[in-house]
């Protein structure tokens, strides 16, 4: 049998990998679909058919840094800035209610607006609405992410983009990696379901430092891992640069879905961003989660992160629609439960 077919099986029966095997299965062309259909059969024999449907609010698209990728990074002068009151957020995570999520994702860029006490009110408001809060509002000190589980919020994504420090550190100028790290960790220790990820195609990024995030989640043990291409947005000094490849981002996730066979992987809006069919070929090759957005009118054009974002002409209703019969399409349901990861292996 060919070697890296050897290693698929290897994964997909124990779950492990050395980090020269996984830059090989990276690396390889020609077992792709092998290390796809093996990422299905670990997802469909850990944690089911069901796909958990997480309502995105991306509720201020003002941000305080600087990262080289995003369109929202503070010296992007031709992006109209926004921002929700809490009383609006609250109010789409109602409707998210009436959509049927049984989860919201708050997301925006770092923005101090929201204090402590604005979002103690946003958090304790959707939190009686039973349903589970996924916070995505970057760094914070420990005794803020510490106020906001005390009010209610259950998840916590930031990914660590890269473990490439020196690139992470050059992307992200004035960040550190060790707070970076620090972050997660404190996540960890005060009970958040954790979520993590990275870019993949950042220029300059190595095969084997994406063999390095993937055994990084690994690690560290996190809950939920997206990532997604990298995709060059013309109002960041990366505009000119290549981007992130679809069948390169679909591998990393297989081989994590491999690695981590309990952990919730999201298909994400970058993947179907480069590619139409994107978040179903992801969640067909190792994904369990999607995020359809609920952000409504002109917000869901100004959330520049890159260019060709899916959905920003539609409704929040539209979205709900369209992936509930995408997932059918493929013999999948959507999930009833608030969709917590439940630990199938050690
Ligand atoms: N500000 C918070 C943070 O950075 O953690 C949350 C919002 S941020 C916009 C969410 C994610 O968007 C980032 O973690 C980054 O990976 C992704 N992102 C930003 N610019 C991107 C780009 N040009 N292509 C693909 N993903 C991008
Ligand atoms: Fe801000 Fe997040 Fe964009 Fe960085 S990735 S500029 S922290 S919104
Ligand atoms: Fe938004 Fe399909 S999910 S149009």
């Amino acid at each position: 049998m060919n070697k890296n077919l050897e290693l698929i099986k290897k994964a997909e029966n124990k779950h492990d990998l050395y980090r020269d095997e996984i830059i090989e299965l990276l690396k390889d062309g020609y077992c792709n679909e092998e290390l796809f259909k093996a990422a299905d059969r670990v997802r469909k024999e850990y944690v089911g058919d069901e796909v958990h449907l997480r309502g995105l609010i991306e509720f201020s698209n003002i941000c305080k840094r600087n990262c080289m990728y995003c369109g929202l990074r503070r010296s992007n002068k031709n992006v109209k800035r926004y921002r929700l009151t809490p009383d609006e957020i609250i109010d789409l995570a109602k409707k998210a209610v009436g959509y049927g999520y049984k989860t919201v994702v708050m997301q925006s860029g770092e923005d101090e607006y929201y204090t402590v006490e604005k979002l103690k009110y946003i958090i304790t408001n959707i939190k009686k609405m039973d349903i589970a809060i996924t916070l995505s509002i970057g760094e914070k000190t420990m005794e803020e992410y510490k106020a906001y589980k005390e009010a209610g919020a259950d998840r916590y994504l930031i990914r660590i983009e890269t473990t490439d420090k020196k690139l992470y550190e050059d992307m992200d100028p004035g960040m550190s990696y060790e707070d970076r790290k620090r972050c997660l960790k404190a996540l960890g220790s005060l009970g958040y379901e954790v979520g993590t990820g990275c870019l993949v195609g950042l220029p300059g990024q190595s095969i084997e430092s994406l063999a390095d995030d993937i055994l990084f989640f690994k690690e560290i043990g996190a809950d939920m891992i997206g990532l997604g291409p990298f995709i060059p947005n013309e109002d960041t000094p990366l505009a000119k640069e290549k981007g992130g490849d679809f069948n390169m981002s679909l591998k990393v996730m297989a081989i994590i879905r491999l690695l981590m066979p309990d952990t919730n992987i999201p298909a994400t809006t970058a993947m179907e961003t480069i590619n139409k069919n994107g978040r179903i070929i992801a969640l067909q090759s190792g994904a369990n989660v999607v995020m359809p957005n609920i952000t409504e009118g002109e917000y869901r054009k100004l959330y520049a992160l890159y260019p060709g974002k899916i959905c920003t002409g539609d409704t929040p209703d539209h979205c709900r629609g369209c992936i509930t019969e995408k997932i059918k399409s493929i013999g999948r349901t959507v999930s009833e439960s608030k969709g917590f990861r439940i630990h199938r292996c050690s």
